[in-house]
């Protein structure tokens, strides 16, 4: 008897284990300012899960110090690649998707470049104020993910019937939205909410009619390699010819999987804008400098890597020295200039550790030097 218990147990726990492992990863993944579109993604998380075919994860684009908002988790662009399906919710800005998600979705070029995205099921809800422009808010989220190759899951009229027809509603063909500024009742309305719950039910359907017909989550991106030349070329980033060592040293010198890299200001063979701040050279023109010192760097390692930036595994350490007045301190926003430079480039990767200090002069009179070290494969 005992053995039978055993062996049913077993049997039970091997089942259970099997089911959660085919269930679908669903991200519904928001913006949001004052909790509305938190409130539709409640309603889309719950019907994602009614048919417990499917989690779903709500994460936001960036942390927020709302209450309602703040302990929730905030998704990197990185782990986009592991889930099944993606709900995108934002508020409606101006008939368009907010700015806070723009900013995400404008830090998934990699992604796209690397097809990462490609066939992953998406669906787009919004909070809008009146309503006004919020089809064209849904339409420009769609535009996005179509750029993505994501296949776009819309609501139809689905559930129409039911809604209150004596009081505006969001709903739209393209996806459920909410119109917060509208007193007359509870915002979203029950029908909101009800459009939802369907359009989440209904997406985790074809999410997972789809698992597994897109190529393998999170290993896309190791896999591929990111052609940087279409970054670059995408970006409008041209990088110099890698600048002759003015000394007994080497462009960069690679230790490990780790490669140190010191420039200045050095442009077609002449100091650019060289001087000291507050002197012979403004802030405008400095942050001109450092972004003309920081293309220097990022050409020195394009040559360590082999003209290969994909081999790049992280932007470890920048360290900005500028020749300034001795009561100088704004050092910090002459810096994002290199530090924003690198992000935009490398992404996830581009982020890191950084210093920044003023020095009473720089070699051959540039008004900055930049040490870097990038770790790589
Ligand atoms: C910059 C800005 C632009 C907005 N533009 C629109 C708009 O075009 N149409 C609209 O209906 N509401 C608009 N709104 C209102 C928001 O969409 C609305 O407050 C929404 O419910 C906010 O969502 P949240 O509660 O998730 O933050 C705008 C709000 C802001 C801050």
């Amino acid at each position: 008897m005992k053995k039978i218990c055993s062996f049913f147990v077993l049997t039970l726990l091997t089942n259970i284990s099997v089911m959660a492992q085919n269930k679908s990863k669903i991200l519904v993944l928001i913006h949001s300012d004052n909790g509305g579109t938190y409130e539709l993604a409640k309603e889309i998380a719950k019907g994602i899960e009614s048919e417990n075919t499917a989690v779903s994860y709500i994460k936001l684009v960036k942390s927020s110090q709302n209450p309602l908002l703040k302990d929730l988790p905030v998704a990197t662009v990185d782990e986009l690649t592991g889930y099944d399906g993606i709900a995108f919710g934002s508020p409606v800005y101006f008939g368009n998707i907010s700015t806070g998600m723009s900013e995400f979705l404008s830090k998934t070029v990699q992604l796209w470049t690397a097809h990462a995205l490609e066939g992953v099921p998406a669906t787009v809800f919004m909070s809008a104020g009146s309503g006004a422009g919020k089809e064209l808010a849904l339409q420009a989220f769609w535009n996005t993910l179509a750029v993505h190759g994501m296949v776009l899951v819309s609501n139809g009229i689905r559930g129409t019937e039911e809604l209150n027809k004596a009081i505006p509603q969001g709903n739209s063909v393209l996806g459920v939205t909410s119109m917060a500024s509208l007193k007359d009742v509870e915002r979203p309305t029950k029908g909101e909410r009800h459009l939802a719950e369907l359009q989440g039910k209904n997406f985790a359907k074809v999410t997972l009619a789809l698992q597994g017909t897109h190529p393998p989550k999170s290993t896309v991106l190791h896999e591929h390699h990111v052609n940087f030349n279409d970054v670059l070329k995408q970006k409008n980033i041209v990088l110099p010819q890698v600048p002759k060592p003015a000394g007994n040293y080497q462009p960069f010198v690679r230790s490990g999987n780790l490669v140190f890299i010191n420039q200045v200001a050095l442009k077609d063979g002449k100091i650019f804008n060289a001087g000291k701040l507050g002197v012979d050279v403004n802030e405008q023109q400095v942050k001109e400098a450092t972004k003309v010192t920081m293309l220097n760097v990022l050409s020195v390692l394009n040559e360590a890597v082999g003209g290969n930036l994909g081999k790049v595994k992280q932007c470890v350490q920048l360290t900005g020295i500028f020749n300034t007045k001795d009561d100088y301190t704004q050092h910090a926003n002459l810096m994002n200039v290199a530090s924003d430079l690198t992000v935009e480039i490398f992404g996830e990767k581009g982020k890191h550790a950084r210093a920044t200090l003023g020095a009473s002069s720089i070699p051959v009179n540039s008004s900055v030097e930049i040490q870097a070290i990038f770790e790589v494969e």
